[in-house]
């Protein structure tokens, strides 16, 4: 689909979606709350990670972000206005548990209260995503996710917050895309906590799935009719070029690292393809994997935002790259624009896998994005690559993929990790200067868009 072909017109686009289908958007906690170390909130290994000299583009912190923990309830409301149903965003482990395991702090259980309170009155429906990367640096002290006892660590907290909420949120997520809090943190050194070996990495793989499966169970005791679910990234990974050495290189990619997680989940144990060539890359060693269980889902989070073409430099495992084709559409990531991988993931993981359903969970795109002299901000940009992956969501929609809600990533410009303030996803700009938003073009097609579907 090229521009052309795609109608920007949100009333077109919301036909073809069923009424009720569920629009929202995403954050994270340590992204965008600030109040670092206010009312006993512990330190996280992004606390820490932020903190290593050249870790982070520049030079930043989430110490103040986007304030959020302070202006909740005007964030609420611009969520509200825009048109919102839904509202995805993440516990700070480390606010509930300063040390991760043990002594409760009550202040921050009560900012996670208050914040469902006002999700609700704002007239929104809370999705409550247990792990968003911000581990409690006091666990990363013990092995952090490489040590299993994490398993444990992980379902208490699970508890603790199921306890304090089962009467107000009904939707819940265990992880968001643990192959990137595995990988980028544990075998390529990029994100919190920056360990570069990839034993570690599946390892920690290993105990995710098991936390899973565990912390779902402390949910279901704690909530009557709990929703549970896991917001997993995969994007279009496809052949570099149409050789026989790429499209292996591909097919094993995506086993060692979406099928990973996927086949497990679904009941199948660890993948094949996936399991030669993390041997054959000597990443096994010394590893011993579980024989994983089954995930409990009742629906399957989709975060996607672009295809990964994987290009062989060589017949060996890993001896791989992977990034955007040349001179195709990118956005400011660097990351190929593929609405039609969109689709095609879709329809790849009902055809897969055969979740009861799929929420998209992510989908958006960083522009440098700047306050006109009108005061308004013009990312037409946004609007199109929005409204292409929306039509892509609605293409698979009718090719029968059970397909529920969408949530744009973000409400706000925010903390993007390793890349720091120097990238915006928000529909809403933030002056990191004095905390003004301002909502961009986008964020008014996003509300015409949800309006026109009602
Ligand atoms: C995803 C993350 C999210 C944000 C977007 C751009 O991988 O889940 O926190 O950084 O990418």
């Amino acid at each position: 689909m090229t521009n052309a072909e795609i109608d920007l017109d949100p009333r077109a686009l919301a036909g073809r979606f069923p009424p009720g289908f569920a629009w929202g958007f995403g954050t994270s906690a340590y992204q965008i709350e600030g109040a670092a170390t206010e009312d006993g909130r512990g330190p996280s290994v992004w606390d820490t990670f932020a903190r290593v000299p050249g870790a982070i583009a520049d030079g930043q912190t989430g110490d103040v972000a986007c304030d959020h923990y302070h202006r909740y309830r005007e964030d609420l409301e611009l969520m509200a206005g825009i048109g919102a149903t839904t509202y995805r965003f993440s516990v700070s482990w480390s606010r509930v548990l300063p040390d991760g395991t043990g002594r409760v702090n009550e202040r921050g259980l009560a900012f996670y209260d208050r914040l469902v309170d006002a999700t609700l009155a704002a007239g929104l429906k809370p999705i409550l995503n247990l792990f968003h990367w911000d581990l409690p640096q006091a666990l990363q002290d013990q092995g952090g996710f490489a040590n299993p006892r994490v398993i444990g660590w992980f379902t208490d907290y699970a508890a603790l917050v199921a306890s304090r909420l089962n009467d107000r949120v009904s939707d819940w997520m265990t992880f968001n895309e643990p192959a990137v809090y595995a990988i980028l943190g544990h075998a390529d050194g990029i994100h919190a906590p920056g360990l570069r070996d990839w034993p570690t990495a599946l390892r920690v793989a290993d105990n995710q799935l098991q936390a899973h499966a565990t912390a779902s169970a402390a949910i279901r005791s704690e909530v009557k009719d709990a929703r549970i679910g896991i917001a997993f990234d995969v994007n279009h990974i496809a052949p570099a070029a149409d050789t026989d050495r790429d499209r292996r290189a591909a097919a094993q990619w995506s086993s060692a690292r979406d099928a990973w997680y996927l086949d497990p989940l679904f009941g199948r144990g660890y993948p094949q393809l996936g399991l030669e060539a993390h041997r054959a890359a000597g990443h096994l060693e010394g590893v011993e994997l579980s024989d994983p269980p089954p995930g409990d889902l009742d629906y399957l989070g989709l975060n996607f935002y672009r295809r990964d073409a994987v290009s062989a430099r060589s017949d060996l495992a890993f001896d791989w790259e992977i990034g955007p084709r040349p001179g195709t559409e990118q956005t400011q990531m660097g990351w190929e624009i593929a609405p039609d991988g969109l689709r095609d993931v879709l329809l790849a993981l009902h055809r897969e896998y055969a979740p009861r359903e799929i929420v998209i969970t992510e989908n958006g795109a960083a522009y440098p994005d700047t306050v006109a002299v009108d005061g308004r901000v013009h990312d037409d940009r946004r609007v199109s690559y929005l409204a292409r992956h929306i039509a892509a969501a609605g293409e698979a929609l009718a090719a029968g993929v059970p397909l529920t809600g969408y949530h744009v990533w973000s409400l706000l410009d925010n903390f993007e990790w390793s890349l720091g303030y120097t990238r915006r996803f928000g529909l809403v700009h933030v002056d990191y200067a004095n905390q003004r938003r301002t909502l961009k073009d986008s964020a008014a097609w996003y509300g015409r868009l949800i309006a026109a579907g009602r």
